[in-house]
């Protein structure tokens, strides 16, 4: 029997169009092999949003999003958009996004593929095996507490203001996807926080090892996240599962996400309790090569794979694109961000079309 599934497009900025179309015909392929209808339907966010509406993250995207199965998005923000005051700019889009579906639970894997070991700035000794699944907390922390924004003081003098702030029940919410997802992994859980200084860290720490007695099975271990950034270019294959806060997130999984070599590859689900999730790629818009076919689309396939695993629950379907990547990997096409003396250097509508025929040929 034919599933229908309606998946709502958030093609945004930048590179965003070009890897959103080559993702879409790929779901349209495996669709076919699988009997999967895929319903698509596509809004507006960040600076395209900003240019038609006025606004990142218009009602009727919001509406659209909670109103389908999941939704895909590519990426948003550009130089265009960059001195609009925060609240308005491309990236409150995306945090408006997050907040309104709930999204706490942001997976970001960053596994080597041994066909772009050399890819990696880091020796290939650091390097080989490495598979980390960092779980960002993706709702809380600094980048929503209150209050925030920048205030003038009584005597004229301007302050910026944030506060990184979790509740109990927020630490244990996300710790308990992190201890699910270690459980099904290598089994280690690495927490990331700044204990020796932060008092929300503190709080952060002490709720995972309550946490901890109702996973035995998982072995919990804590590091200050700067000790952490440098683990991560030091000896990554310690790390299995790890787990943050927002902030620190954000840029542990930037920093993760390189050691395969390119940020360009690696793709991303931000789930909620319930209602649909957003699979996106780790990566930005790309401004500076925006609308040149050389954007690498491997990392939005990648994520359209994520959302036929977490979301529409078709393992087959997110098998087969995920050996299709390595295989045109394997037979040496590349992007620019990923070329190494020898491959083919490809386009990224390209580098679809290749991949589109290799799925074709399963
Ligand atoms: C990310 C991005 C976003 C973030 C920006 C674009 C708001 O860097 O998804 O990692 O900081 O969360
Ligand atoms: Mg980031």
């Amino acid at each position: 029997m034919t599933q229908n599934y309606s998946i709502t497009l958030l093609p945004g900025d930048g590179i965003g169009p070009e890897i959103m179309a080559v993702a879409v015909d790929v779901l349209n392929v495996v669709g076919k092999r699988f009997d999967i209808q895929f319903q698509f339907q596509t809004a507006l966010i960040g600076g395209a949003a900003i240019d038609e509406t006025g606004e990142p993250l218009p009602a009727a995207t919001l509406d659209m999003c909670r109103n389908s199965d999941a939704v895909l998005l590519a990426a948003i923000g550009g130089y265009k958009w960059d001195s609009l005051p925060s609240n308005l700019r491309p990236e409150a889009g995306l945090l408006g996004l997050r907040a309104g579906l709930g999204l706490f639970a942001n997976l970001r894997p960053a596994k080597i593929l041994p066909q772009l070991i050399d890819a990696s700035t880091l020796k290939r000794e650091v390097v080989e095996g490495v598979d980390i699944m960092v779980v960002r907390e993706l709702t809380g922390g600094i980048y929503f507490g209150q209050p925030k924004g920048i205030f003038t003081t009584e005597t004229g003098e301007k302050r910026g203001v944030n506060t990184m702030v979790y509740s109990e029940l927020e630490i244990e919410r996300i710790g308990r996807v992190a201890f699910e997802t270690a459980r099904k992994r290598g089994g280690k859980l690495c927490s990331v926080d700044k204990a020796n200084v932060l008092d929300v860290s503190r709080l952060w720490r002490e709720t995972m090892i309550n946490l901890s007695s109702e996973y035995p099975d998982v072995e919990l271990s804590h590091l200050y996240v700067d000790n952490a950034a440098m683990q991560l270019v030091r000896s990554p294959k310690q790390f299995d599962t790890i787990v943050t806060g927002n902030l620190f997130g954000d840029i542990l999984s930037d920093a993760a996400a390189m050691l395969t070599g390119s940020i360009g590859m690696l793709p991303s689900a931000s789930l909620g309790a319930s209602g649909p999730g957003v699979f996106e790629p780790v990566h930005g818009s790309a401004p500076d090569i925006a609308g040149q076919d050389k954007a690498n689309p491997l990392a939005q396939v990648l994520s359209a794979a994520m959302m036929l695993r977490y979301a529409l629950n078709q393992p087959e379907a997110a098998d087969m694109i995920e050996s299709g990547v390595l295989q045109v990997l394997q037979q040496g096409d590349r992007t620019g961000d990923i070329m190494s003396e020898g491959m083919n250097l490809l386009g990224c509508h390209a580098m679809g079309k290749s991949l589109i025929q290799i799925l074709q040929s399963k």
